[in-house]
């Protein structure tokens, strides 16, 4: 499907996501796992998060769903063998957080993904799941993967990347092991894991950069509104930035620190930011914010913070060249081993706007106060490079077409929607 996107005047309005695709994930999986009814208003309309309940549910969890209400009854921790395949979809959320619960399992099952998904590297979980005592088969370090169940030890480990995924697995995993099960994360990342298993009555302890989990944990169902999704946000807030008079009200989004640290880097290139409201759910922030657009500076991202902002990094770079400064964005080869190499993808459909840019391998510089023309724009069947672009096109000259666009439901499907409502 191709999706045609003009030039705007201005962002105004209010805007409400549907949950969290990262808080959706856990919340599916911890549900399952748990004894009990669990009951979740907001969750996911992903894709990616769909996937998730449905290997749930090929493992034992009932789900019952009604649009973003789900129910999931658990398993009380034991789970049953898949009759079929444990389909991931293009979510490597889901294959490689469950990884580490079903490398724990006393049967042995097989994960696959669509193209993408069988393309992305999977060794980050194979090798601290196999150092646990697994039984793992892949594909040269890719899926699909044939993992066979054992009785899993605990360990320490410090995954090589920064990765909430690989931290997620080793601990969900751990949650079935002998022992302790300790994650050395010198680098910070989303830390839903460790906040929804307390919610579920669990416990991870963090002393320093040290995340430990005890094995043989019971947990409880939950009930909870899940927080709106800040990365999907983060394409409505760009929008809002590229116009001087643009004025958005976003309403119940995480803001859980871990994640929006893209709040602070947007605030930091010139948008104003308020918060008109800010509680804590089960351990999650939750909050409304309007967001004012006026200067939008640009700057340099790098480091930690590129790390804190991978999700949303495809958005920034696409409305880079609208910026007073210029961005230049470092430190960032994660973004080549996304849904699609998203470096690549990001310089390839700047270009064809029009712009001058830079390409990196961890990264790109992308001078600032050019003026981009409309392009038929490839999406690499990256929902994240839809919706970036789909942004960048408001203040282009002429049309835009996104090629591919159905892409976007892999997180959000509502967003072309959801911007039309906001675009005048
Ligand atoms: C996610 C972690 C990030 C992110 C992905 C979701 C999560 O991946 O890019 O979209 O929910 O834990 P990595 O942990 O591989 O960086």
């Amino acid at each position: 499907m191709d999706v045609k996107v003009g030039a705007a005047k201005q962002i105004r309005g209010s805007v409400r996501t549907a949950g969290d695709k990262s808080v959706s994930h856990r919340y599916a999986m911890l549900a399952g796992i748990a004894e009990g009814t669990s009951e979740f208003e907001n969750f996911s309309s992903s894709a990616d998060c769909a996937s998730t309940l449905a290997c749930m549910e090929a493992m034992g969890a009932r789900v019952r769903r009604n649009g973003n209400h789900v129910e999931v009854d658990g398993t009380g921790g034991a789970l049953a063998a898949p009759a079929r395949d444990l389909d991931c979809g293009n979510s490597g959320s889901t294959m490689r957080m469950l990884s580490g619960v079903v490398a724990a399992q006393p049967f042995t099952s097989v994960m696959i993904g669509d193209a993408s998904l069988s393309k992305r590297p999977m060794r980050r979980v194979i090798e601290p799941l196999q150092l646990m005592g697994a039984k793992i088969e892949s594909n040269d370090g890719c899926a699909p993967l044939k993992i066979n169940g054992a009785k899993l030890k605990g360990i320490a480990y410090q995954p090589p990347v920064a990765s909430a995924q690989v931290k997620s697995c080793v601990l969900l995993a751990g949650l079935f092991a002998e022992g302790e099960t300790t994650v050395i994360e010198p680098v910070r990342t989303r830390d839903h894991t460790e906040v929804a298993l307390k919610a579920f009555g669990g416990e991870a302890t963090r002393s320093g950069d040290r995340i430990t989990v005890r094995g043989g944990q019971k947990l409880r169902a939950l009930k909870a509104y899940v927080p709106g999704d800040l990365s999907s946000v983060t394409f409505f807030l760009c929008a809002a930035a590229l116009f001087p008079g643009s004025s958005l009200v976003v309403d119940s989004v995480l803001l859980n620190p871990t994640r929006s640290v893209v709040l602070d880097v947007i605030a930091g290139m010139g948008p104003k930011i308020n918060f008109l409201k800010v509680e804590e759910q089960f351990g999650e922030l939750i909050g409304t914010m309007q967001v004012e657009g006026g200067i939008f500076a640009g700057g340099v991202i790098s480091g930690a913070q590129s790390a804190a902002l991978i999700d949303e990094l495809p958005a920034i770079a696409a409305i880079a060249p609208y910026s007073t400064n210029g961005v230049e964005i470092r430190g960032a080869a994660e973004l080549r081993v996304k849904e699609s190499d998203r470096i690549h993808a990001v310089v390839r459909n700047l270009r064809a706007m029009g712009a001058e840019v830079e390409e990196f391998p961890d990264g790109m510089k992308i001078p600032g106060g050019q003026r981009l023309h409309g392009a038929v724009i490839e999406s690499f069947d990256d929902h994240r490079i839809a919706m970036a672009f789909a942004v960048a096109a408001l203040r282009a000259e002429g049309e835009t077409t996104i090629k591919n666009a159905e892409a976007v439901a892999v997180s959000f499907p509502e967003f072309f929607e959801a911007l039309g409502r906001v675009t005048e």
